[in-house]
């Protein structure tokens, strides 16, 4: 019995020993500034009108630089994809040193879509619009040339900002990892 359950721990332990060493990480990903500063909805033709400038962080906590191509953020609204901006397009290669931090200022979604909503498109009391972002990445590994896939998912409540101004009482909101393959 002892022996077994010694074994059992022996053998898990080496799994997780396994796994955390092998699980792959990809880059961090924050946003710490978002407005609306257009966010029509036009019931007649159905048209959503919208401007959505981010402030992107990515950070590289890991003791080696990453390197990431093809990075795209795709905008939502109760859960219906809105508009994209390319972050990072797929013949340039965007390098992060280790442990070092970068911003993409004023990453614009912009445009306007014929869409239809469950709900009305209201901000809540606060003025806050709920917005999903999500981030798609594509991480180069050199050593074993191999490009992995990734989306990051930041859950946002962005305030409508017709002037601008990024003190509009926007929350920091750091992002998490929904997959990397
Ligand atoms: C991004 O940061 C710059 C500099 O701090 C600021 O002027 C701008 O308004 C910010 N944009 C957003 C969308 O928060
Ligand atoms: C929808 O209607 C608005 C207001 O009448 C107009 O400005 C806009 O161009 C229309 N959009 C489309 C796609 O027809
Ligand atoms: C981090 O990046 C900045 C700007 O690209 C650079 O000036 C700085 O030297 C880098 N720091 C490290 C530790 O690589």
């Amino acid at each position: 019995m002892g022996l077994c359950l010694s074994v059992c721990t022996m053998v898990a332990l080496t799994l997780f020993v396994c796994l955390s060493l092998e699980e792959p990480k990809g880059p961090e990903f924050s946003i710490n500034g978002a407005y609306l500063t257009r966010f029509n909805y036009i019931k007649t033709n159905h048209t959503l009108s919208y401007k959505l400038p981010l402030n992107i962080t990515l950070t590289n906590p890991y003791k080696d630089p990453f390197e990431l191509i093809d990075t795209q953020v795709t905008a939502y609204y109760q859960k219906e994809r809105f508009g994209l901006v390319t972050l990072i397009d797929s013949r340039t290669t965007f390098r992060l040193e280790a442990k070092n931090t970068t911003v993409f200022q004023n990453a614009v979604v912009q445009g306007w879509k014929p869409m239809v909503f469950e709900e009305p498109v209201l901000p809540n009391t606060a003025h806050f619009y709920s917005i999903d972002v999500v981030i798609a990445f594509k991480q180069k590994i050199r050593e074993i040339d191999y490009t992995m896939s990734g989306e990051i998912m930041c859950n946002l409540n962005v305030p409508l900002s017709f002037n601008e101004i990024s003190c509009n009482g926007f929350k920091p909101t750091k992002c998490f990892q929904v997959f990397l393959e």
